[in-house]
């Protein structure tokens, strides 16, 4: 019996694949721009966006990111890798902004430093308040630390 329900816990793990309205969620979140509808098709096969999201890297790093996908299985021909990793570069690159009004949790946390619990605080907000204009609209957000709204103020846009 545990044996069977080792086996379940591990094929539900295993099971990474989004629903439909999942990926049309996390597509409609992705920042605008030449690539985004590639960047949909080859990248949410498998994982959400927050697998991504979360980083930033120069073009050379998303392109052995791109190709290490490859290797995974995504299918993408010369052109549209190039594509991918333009559109990444500029998006989640070394200097890249968070669109504060819909990254995810893990861009929030991991490129605004906010914990777990700030950057959830942050997604209950957005939810039921109009859209944020500015960094100090942030600082209304319960549970946020000020300090550190500031300090990231130039890493976030809106
Ligand atoms: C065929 C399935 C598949 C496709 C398509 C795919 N990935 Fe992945 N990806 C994986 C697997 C498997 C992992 C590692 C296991 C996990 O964390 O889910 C992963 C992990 C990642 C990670 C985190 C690990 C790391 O090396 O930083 C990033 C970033 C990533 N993928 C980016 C992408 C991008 C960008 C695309 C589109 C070009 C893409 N993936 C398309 C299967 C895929």
């Amino acid at each position: 019996m545990t044996r069977v329900l080792f086996l379940l816990a591990l094929a539900g793990s295993l099971a990474v694949e989004l629903t439909a309205d999942d990926v049309a969620g996390e597509a409609k979140a992705l920042p605008a721009g030449a690539g985004k509808e590639l960047v949909v098709k080859l990248c949410l096969e498998c994982h959400g966006t927050g697998h991504f999201r979360g980083q930033r890297l120069s073009p050379d790093d998303w392109s052995d990111k791109v190709y290490d996908m490859i290797d995974r299985g995504a299918k993408a021909n010369d052109d549209e890798v190039t594509a991918v990793v333009a559109y990444l570069a500029k998006n989640f690159g070394k200097d890249s902004k968070v669109l504060v009004n819909t990254a995810p949790l893990v861009e929030l946390k991991s490129v605004l430093g906010f914990t777990v619990a700030e950057s959830e605080a942050v997604l209950a907000y957005r939810k039921d308040h109009p859209a944020f204009q500015e960094w100090r609209d942030l600082l209304k957000v319960p549970g946020i630390d000020p300090g550190k709204v500031e300090a990231n103020k130039d890493l976030m846009a809106f």
